[in-house]
């Protein structure tokens, strides 16, 4: 549609856009910390508190003891305390909080606890978790045709173990609350969050209140990532536990250490798999386990779970299937949503397994991807159900393949890395196309709903509300324009407000990328009924039916007549015709078995594909990413601009996770990489110094908001290509006749042992 720029760029940029912090304070405001525990798990004998409560400024210090009402924050079950009680679960859980007339106060004063544990068993490793059967929930398993059966009978057979590691939102912004206490017991709590409902309902618990007396706010936050889905409950708690104790505002800031240690991250896995093929490549059977780390609790691993499970055939047809998904139970940080939801941590396990089997069948990886993916409407048709049960009727990975090794002339760079690699003993290239094919729509079909509220003032200008978040993604902007298109006036006469509580109800997390799917609808169909109603007045006005009253370019015209947009509402008014709608929206077409873990859990799929090209020293393990080109479906796009942005943000976002982000907890449980000194987010540096984005084209054959497609999280699988391009160039090493063993992510030092390991192999 039009490359409008996101509505909060000029603000962003100026330093301008106001975030929680930024909110001028309020008169007697007070700021908390939070006292973390210090062991991995271990009972709480004895918790003296009397040098925090000495030191200066404190005002108060709080424990589970002082939570009014139900001292949990759990998004689906209820094993996720707000401040521990009794028992320790991670180093980092929070466990008293303090409350102080400065921030610097407060956190210096929660360092002067004593604490006596006494230490129990700690599960350290899902491995580890899975030994003991130590799960956060009992394990999901799918089972679709004849697997065993098909291994068996497969010509040739391979069985291997893979791994990726997990990954820190990294938000800008960490995570924050402001509660402000108001009259008769309500509360009102600005937070940095994902999911202002949730907050409302975990507030209200905390503080035994109905909904209706507590409102959460969120102009934007900046960045989530997933990060701030559920687990921004536990400081809009602790803020509003505060607040209501000591009757007074209460912020409660994070440093970047506390949050890296408090909140939870992507899920790492672990992988064993055993599969069966033909000597083209072709995938007979497969059976697949995955184990996670989920944490001490449980959050949101089930359906992180659940989408992992339902994308582990990524664009791949795969007729014999077992798979079974662990959550494993780990005394470290409680493992949450992030960009993409378990989703990438699927697809990753079957392109690992279509890289080795390349490598087996001695073909270009490419070849062996496509004889792999599913079926269409003019090849192989039959081969269209994915293994839990739906029908993939969107398919168009076939063109959008075809398109992008032309455009990125793979087959020539292929030649030209071969020739490269056969006279450079150092230095080696390594280029890789993958594909993404990534469902769309919560797995839970009830969270697939969204309302707007949108009001048109007598001079013409227009306010939207909406249930969705502002992380940065750009989606105020996309509804905003949905409303402006709409009602045929420019976009700078339509605004969007925070999103708040008390105008939209009962919204959805902004998340699984479904945004603007479900918001634009609501917003449009708010925009819509406005609309009918001031067709209704022009019709009488222009001699005409209402069915032929165009709004277009700020006029509204019928029979050869128009009046401008501001003067017919204005007529509205006088009329008394309701100038203000709600609108809602429920995605059609969903169900899900989470029983037989079948159905149609997604509406449509996004797909798309990127070919990376990289060189690395084998000397060392450094390596540099030389070019990318990636070319994805945003459907109809609402707004090239912003689509472009999201896709090369969630690439470099999956090129970090899988190259150079490492979590790493010591013997003790203790998490050592709590800052970017010791965590590496990509920078401009790690771009490749060559990226072609592009989107394509095409126009999602459901009935999506403007045909569009959600954009948010299915690009960042297309990184998948950056980690086969180094895996590549490792396995030129030995004259790409091995598999490298190298896991996620691909650090300097992974790929030095990767390397080394193949070089061994080869002198064997
Ligand atoms: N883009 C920015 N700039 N900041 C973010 O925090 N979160 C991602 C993605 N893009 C994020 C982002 C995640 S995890 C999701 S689920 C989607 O945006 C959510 O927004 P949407 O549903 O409106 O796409
Ligand atoms: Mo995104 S992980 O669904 O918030």
């Amino acid at each position: 549609m039009s490359t409008n720029p996101h509505e909060s760029a000029h603000l962003h940029v100026s330093g301008e856009a106001v975030y929680v912090d930024d909110i001028p304070e309020l008169h007697g405001t007070l700021y908390a910390a939070l006292g973390l525990s210090e062991r991995a798990h271990a009972r709480v004998n004895a918790m003296d508190l009397s040098r925090v409560h000495a030191a200066p400024g404190v005002v108060a210090v709080l424990t589970a003891r002082d939570i009014p009402g139900r001292n949990d924050c759990g998004p689906i079950i209820h094993d996720d305390p707000i401040l521990a009680d009794g028992v320790v679960q991670y180093v980092g859980q929070p466990m008293f909080a303090v409350i102080a007339d400065t921030v610097m106060a407060a956190r210096r004063a929660a360092r002067f606890a004593k604490v006596e544990y006494e230490d129990l068993p700690a599960v350290m490793s899902p491995q580890a978790a899975k030994a003991q059967q130590s799960f956060v929930l009992p394990p999901i398993h799918r089972v679709r045709g004849e697997p065993a059966a098909a291994l068996a009978a497969a010509p040739r057979r391979l069985k291997g173990t893979f791994s990726v590691g997990g990954q820190e939102q990294f938000y800008l912004e960490g995570q924050i609350s402001y509660a402000v206490p108001k009259e008769n017991a309500g509360m009102h709590v600005w937070c940095s969050t994902q999911h202002p409902t949730e907050m409302q309902h975990m507030v209200a618990h905390a503080l035994n209140l109905q909904s209706n007396q507590v409102v959460v706010e969120v102009r934007r936050m900046g960045g989530g990532f997933g990060g701030k889905e559920s687990q921004s409950a536990l400081f809009a708690c602790v803020a509003a536990i505060a607040a209501r104790q000591l009757n007074r505002p209460v912020k409660l800031r994070l440093d970047r250490d506390d949050d890296m240690m408090i909140t939870g991250k992507r899920h790492c896995f672990e992988y064993e798999f055993d599969v069966g093929f033909d000597d083209d490549g072709l995938i007979r059977g497969v059976k697949l386990e995955m184990v996670m780390r989920a944490g001490f609790s449980a959050d949101l691993s089930g359906p992180v779970a659940a989408r992992a499970l339902c994308h582990i055939d990524n664009a791949y047809y795969l007729s014999d299937v077992d798979v079974r998904a662990m959550a494993g139970k780990t005394n470290t940080q409680s493992n949450t949503a992030f960009r993409g939801f378990g989703g990438p941590q699927g697809a990753i396990a079957m392109e690992n397994i279509i890289d080795n089997i390349a490598r087996e069948v001695n073909k270009d990886p490419l070849d062996v991807r496509k004889i792999n993916f599913y079926g269409n409407s003019t090849w192989k048709p039959e081969r269209n159900t994915t293994h839990y049960g739906m029908t993939v009727e969107d398919n168009v990975i076939h063109e959008l393949v075809a398109e992008l090794e032309a455009s990125s002339d793979y087959r020539q760079r292929r030649e030209a890395i071969r020739a490269f690699n056969a006279t450079s003993p150092v230095l080696k290239k390594g280029l890789a196309l993958t594909p993404v094919k990534f469902g769309i729509s919560f797995n839970m079909v009830h969270y697939n709903q969204a309302g707007a509220l949108v009001h048109v003032y007598t001079d013409g200008s227009v306010l939207v509300n909406h249930g969705g978040t502002e992380m940065g993604q750009g989606l105020n902007t996309k509804v905003a324009q949905v409303v402006a298109a709409e009602l045929g006036i420019s976009l700078q006469y339509v605004r969007c407000t925070a999103t708040d509580t008390s105008k939209v109800p009962n919204t959805s997390a902004t998340a699984a990328s479904t945004g603007s799917d479900l918001n634009g609808k609501a917003g449009q169909d708010a925009a819509t009924q406005i609309k009918d109603r001031l067709a209704n007045l022009a019709g009488t006005f222009f001699n005409a039916d209402s069915a032929d009253v165009v709004f277009a370019d700020n006029y509204v015209s019928a029979n050869g007549q128009s009046i401008s947009f501001t003067e017919l509402v204005m007529r509205a008014n006088h009329a008394r015709v309701q100038l203000w709608s709600d609108g809602f929206y429920a995605t059609p077409k969903l169900h899900w078995d989470r029983n037989t873990l079948t159905g149609r859990p997604f509406f449509y799929f996004a797909y798309g594909a990127a070919v990376s090209e990289v060189i690395v020293d084998t000397l060392t393990g450094e390596w540099k990413h030389l070019r990318a080109d990636l070319l994805h479906d945003a459907g109809n796009s609402i707004n090239p601009a912003i689509d472009l942005g999201q896709v090369e943000g969630a690439f470099i976002q999956g090129a970090g996770w899988l190259t150079t982000e490492e979590l790493w907890w010591n013997d003790d449980g203790k998490l050592m990489t709590h800052a970017p000194s010791t965590y590496k987010i990509p920078s401009v540096n790690d771009c490749p110094a060559d990226f072609r984005v592009a989107l394509y084209k095409n126009a999602n054959v459901e009935d999506t908001i403007l045909r569009s497609k959600a954009v948010g999280e299915p690009p960042l699988l297309l990184a998948f290509s950056v980690f086969f391009a180094i895996r590549d160039a490792i396995a030129s090493v030995a004259d790409y006749r091995c598999n490298p063993p190298l896991n996620a992510p691909a650090t300097g030092e992974a790929i030095m042992r990767a390397v080394e390991a193949v070089r061994a192999r080869q002198g064997a």
